[in-house]
């Protein structure tokens, strides 16, 4: 026999070889040209799955299945070609599962090839875990991403069945929504169904396997629906789906049931610890996702309540403002409206506007800490009175400042009295330093205040106060601005469509 020949003179190499297989646990045949196995050696016995003398003298490449069959040619191939060694991977379904081996195979002798044989299960099991694991990784941190972007609700649940569809190799998943009105889960998302059949889902807690699962905010796992159908009676469709294994997972956040992730498999699937592991934590992140989003979804409305709690204050203190002078009563209205109108007829961006009404109607605000004795006084003012009445811009910053919401609106009441050539008040600003709002709100202001009655003077005609504005182009208001003012005002009147004109004069058509 060759192994003979070939143990007889070879000793010394032949047990250093056999010393390198006690070593380290691999396989080793010789084989001739054509892949007929002469001879073997095995560290550990057992990893020979099939007994000596069933492959003995038999081809390599007929006692493996054919794929693994066609690798040994073609890296016998390679040999004949001249190659110093060929190496091969393939996987064998064994009867104790699926394992991976490397075989390396090398010229021994003209006609001989040594083929060394390694089980890298293992290190193979180790690498599709690390890349699982990185994916997974991956799908957390879009999720992640997702959460953090304050995406809507639904494009969140979408988000997360596309991982949950796509880490976890299922067929079909939804997410049940428990309504906290109605206390009924009811379906808010789904991947991979072939009918409507579940998106008319209502149940009450305790009722269905979701229901159950919610009650018991525990996960529920049936692995043959086919033998349970009552179940789904929810839906007449769902035998068409054809599922067959089953998961329904609470999805629970800061201690609160809000839904369920229902997850369906048309196969019965190996579901292993790493899979559980991922599915909860899919979950943990979709009910973290859900919570944050209900969350912004109320944070916004509670927003807009506190918006509209505010507006209803400010008008409040501007009225209040207004009533310690029964002649200006309506002015703070009448100023409001006509700088709207103008920023309009400007073309400000309409997401402006409302810093500009708040503005306005916050203008003279400061007033408030003006004595009666001042503000109501009939006649000039004198030069101590006049440096009390100044203040008024920067008492309204002063007051203002502390409301956030404010910010945006705060240029009008602090620079309506700034001049467009300079040496107005408070800071003396000149030409477009002055914020715009406050330029255009300081027309609108002085037109108003000129055409009603004050304590210390009568109200004057429109005809009077458009030419003084006029004359006041690039003195004390922007010369670009004026223009479209008395445009506006010549042709469409100087009140709001809502307001009584107030007029001493009627506007010349
Ligand atoms: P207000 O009455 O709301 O007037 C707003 C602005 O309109 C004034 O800012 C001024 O630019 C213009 N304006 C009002 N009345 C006249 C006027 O008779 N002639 C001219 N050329 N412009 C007028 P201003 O001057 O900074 O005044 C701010 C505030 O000071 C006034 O608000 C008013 O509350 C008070 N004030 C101004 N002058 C007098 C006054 O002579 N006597 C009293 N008691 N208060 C005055
Ligand atoms: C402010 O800080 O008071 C607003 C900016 C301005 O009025 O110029
Ligand atoms: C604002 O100050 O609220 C906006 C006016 C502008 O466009 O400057
Ligand atoms: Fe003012
Ligand atoms: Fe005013």
């Amino acid at each position: 026999m060759i192994t003979e020949f070939m143990l007889q003179n070879l000793p010394d190499s032949d047990q250093r070889l056999e010393a390198m297989f006690q070593a380290f646990d691999d396989l080793m045949f010789i084989l001739d040209r054509y892949g007929k196995i002469l001879d073997y050696r095995a560290g550990d016995p057992s990893q020979l799955y099939v007994s000596p003398e069933k492959f003995m003298h038999r081809k390599m490449q007929d006692i493996m299945p054919p794929a693994v069959g066609r690798k040994i040619d073609d890296a016998l191939l390679e040999l004949h070609k001249g190659s110093p060694v060929s190496q091969i991977e393939y996987v064998l379904p064994l009867p104790t599962g699926e394992r991976w081996f490397e075989a390396r195979l090398v010229p021994f002798t003209n006609h001989q090839r040594v083929m060394f044989v390694r089980d890298i299960t293992r290190y193979k099991r180790s690498e599709l875990q690390t890349r699982r694991q990185l994916d997974q990784l991956a799908a957390l941190r879009s999720i992640d991403l997702a959460i953090s972007s304050g995406l809507d609700l639904h494009l969140m649940m979408s988000v997360i069945l596309d991982h949950v569809h796509a880490q976890l190799n299922i067929d079909a998943a939804c997410i049940l929504l428990l309504d906290p009105k109605s206390q009924l889960l009811q379906y808010a998302a789904g991947r991979g169904f072939y009918t409507s059949a579940l998106q008319y889902t209502r149940l009450r807690a305790g009722e269905g396997y979701a229901g159950q699962a919610v009650q018991h905010r525990k996960m529920l796992h049936i692995s043959n629906l086919k033998n349970r159908q009552t179940d789904f009676l929810r839906s007449p469709f769902f035998s068409k789906e054809n599922f067959m294994s089953y998961y329904a997972v609470p999805l629970i956040a800061k201690g609160q049931a809000l839904g369920v992730m229902e997850i369906f498999q048309r196969t019965s699937p190996k579901a292993d610890s790493d899979w559980l592991n991922f599915l909860d934590t899919l979950a943990g992140q979709a009910a973290i996702a859900i919570d944050n989003a209900i969350l912004f979804k109320d944070l916004q409305w509670s927003n807009t309540e506190l918006m509209q709690a505010y507006d209803k204050t400010i008008d409040g203190w501007s009225r209040a403002l207004d009533l310690r002078d029964r002649e200006t009563e309506t002015h703070t209205r009448r100023v409001t409206e006509l700088t709207l109108r103008l920023a309009r007829h400007m073309e400000i961006p309409e997401a402006d506007l409302i810093h500009i009404r708040r503005g306005a109607i916050l203008h003279d605000i400061g007033k408030v800490a003006i004595s009666d004795t001042i503000l109501l006084k009939p006649g000039p003012l004198s030069e101590s009175e006049w440096e009390i009445m100044r203040q008024h811009p920067l008492i309204a910053v002063e007051l203002l400042t502390p409301i956030a919401y404010l910010a945006p609106a705060l240029p009008i009441p602090h620079s309506h009295h700034e001049r467009w050539e300079g040496r107005g008040y408070p800071d003396g600003l000149s030409g477009e330093s002055i914020p715009l709002a406050a330029r255009m709100f300081a027309l609108a202001d002085v037109y108003d205040a000129l055409t009603t009655n004050r304590p210390y003077r009568r109200a004057w005609s429109q005809a009077d106060t458009l030419d003084f504005i006029r004359a006041q182009a690039g003195k004390h208001f922007d010369p670009n601005i004026v223009p479209v003012f008395i445009n506006m005002v010549l042709e469409e009147g100087d009140a709001g469509t809502s307001l009584t004109p107030l007029l001493k004069d009627p506007p010349k058509e």
